[in-house]
């Protein structure tokens, strides 16, 4: 009997129906080479979902997601949406998913391609052959802390307020799966954090420090400040290995490695939590500026249902067949215009999706 997976598809906003529509193709492709039924549902999220609906992301489609094997995303926002309040703009839609599945961990690899290091801003040889997996935490922190709003206060003037909040718990879990991830790699982990400034900074490198002694002591662990981690980004990007953070400092932190890898188009992402599925997402956004021109990279998407193939789906070898097809395409000069270079042949998306599926026949 052939095994049926449930997928819940939510292309968004912007770029993210063109890349996803690659995604497919690939996935169609997955499903020839083992036989495998992907069963997939489709929905909203994001601003075409609060014009549909008038919320970012619904409780129906939640249901759904919570039911499915793995949830892949495209990419949420635009800015027809920007006058829209906090609670209902599309990325509302993509917190409510994240918290709701509660995937607090979000994995983000930033591996340069050898054919892309020279698409990188920093020199070849800084960047050439990096592999640093970032663990950011991503159901708490400020993103979710309370209180927040803007009030008015006697005098008439605002306040903008968040909250930045880490329970042991919370860190807890996430150190582990850094640590448990770093024993699959090189052993070595660092923790970035405020510790100098915020108390919950402080909290979270005590707890790092207290689950490292209590249950791996082989992982190499450093702390460093989040600051002088994102100098160290580029400065000496080599010298890391898993970087694990909070919710913000990783957003942040994440961003800079992306441009070590020469084009946030190739970055893939997956958050899981303990159990449920994983929702897998680009991390580059919904590109308003070139949505609708079919000229997106569908790499990073591809990429990441690579990642859900090993993380949710139990198809670890397939995701091992379209890595090393994408890379392989890159090798050979095809290119989208993101990471264009001289000498290479430039494809739009629907081209690469071409070249990747020509690879894997
Ligand atoms: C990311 C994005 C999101 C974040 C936005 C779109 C809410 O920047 O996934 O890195 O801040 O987490
Ligand atoms: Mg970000």
């Amino acid at each position: 009997m052939s095994v049926t997976k449930n997928i819940l598809m939510i292309p968004g906003d912007g770029i993210g129906p063109e890349i996803m529509a690659e995604v497919k193709r690939i996935m169609d492709w997955v499903s020839s080479d083992t036989g495998t039924i992907f069963n997939v549902e489709e929905r909203l999220i994001g601003g075409c979902s609060y014009d549909a609906h008038g919320e970012a992301f619904t409780d129906e489609a939640m249901d759904v997601a919570k039911a499915s094997d793995a949830v892949l995303m495209g990419a949420v926002g635009g800015p027809q949406w920007d006058g829209v309040d906090y609670d209902k703009r599309p990325e509302a839609g993509l917190l409510k998913i994240r918290k709701g599945l509660d995937a607090y961990a979000n994995l983000r690899p930033a591996i340069c391609f050898a054919a892309l290091a020279d698409a990188s801003s920093l020199k070849r040889e800084y960047v050439a052959g990096l592999d640093i997996l970032f663990v950011r935490e991503l159901s708490s922190g400020v993103y979710f802390g309370d209180p927040r709003g803007i009030e008015t206060l006697p005098d008439g003037s605002r306040v903008g307020v968040n909250t930045h909040r880490y329970t042991t718990q919370e860190i807890e879990r996430i150190t582990r799966v850094a640590f448990d991830m770093a024993r699959k790699r090189s052993g070595r982990v660092a923790s970035a954090d405020k510790a100098n400034v915020m108390e919950a900074g402080l909290l979270w490198r005590q707890e790092v420090t207290r689950i490292h002694e209590a249950d791996y002591p082989d992982i190499e662990l450093t702390h460093i400040l989040a600051d002088n981690c994102s100098m160290q980004l580029v400065k000496n990007p080599k010298q890391f290995d898993v970087i694990l953070t909070d919710n913000l400092f990783g957003d942040l932190l994440s961003d800079t490695a992306a441009m070590l890898t020469g084009s946030l188009g190739m970055l893939p992402s997956a958050s899981l939590g303990d159990g449920g599925p994983g929702l897998y997402e680009p991390v580059h956004g919904s590109a308003p500026d070139i949505a609708g021109r079919g000229i997106a990279n569908p790499i990073a998407a591809i990429l990441s249902f690579a990642m859900a193939l090993r993380y949710s789906l139990d198809m670890g070898e397939e995701a091992d067949k379209i890595e090393a097809a994408v890379d392989r395409i890159l090798e050979s000069g095809i290119r989208t215009g993101d990471i264009m270079a001289d000498n290479c042949t430039q494809v739009n998306t629907v081209g690469m999706g071409d070249a990747i599926l020509a690879h894997l026949n």
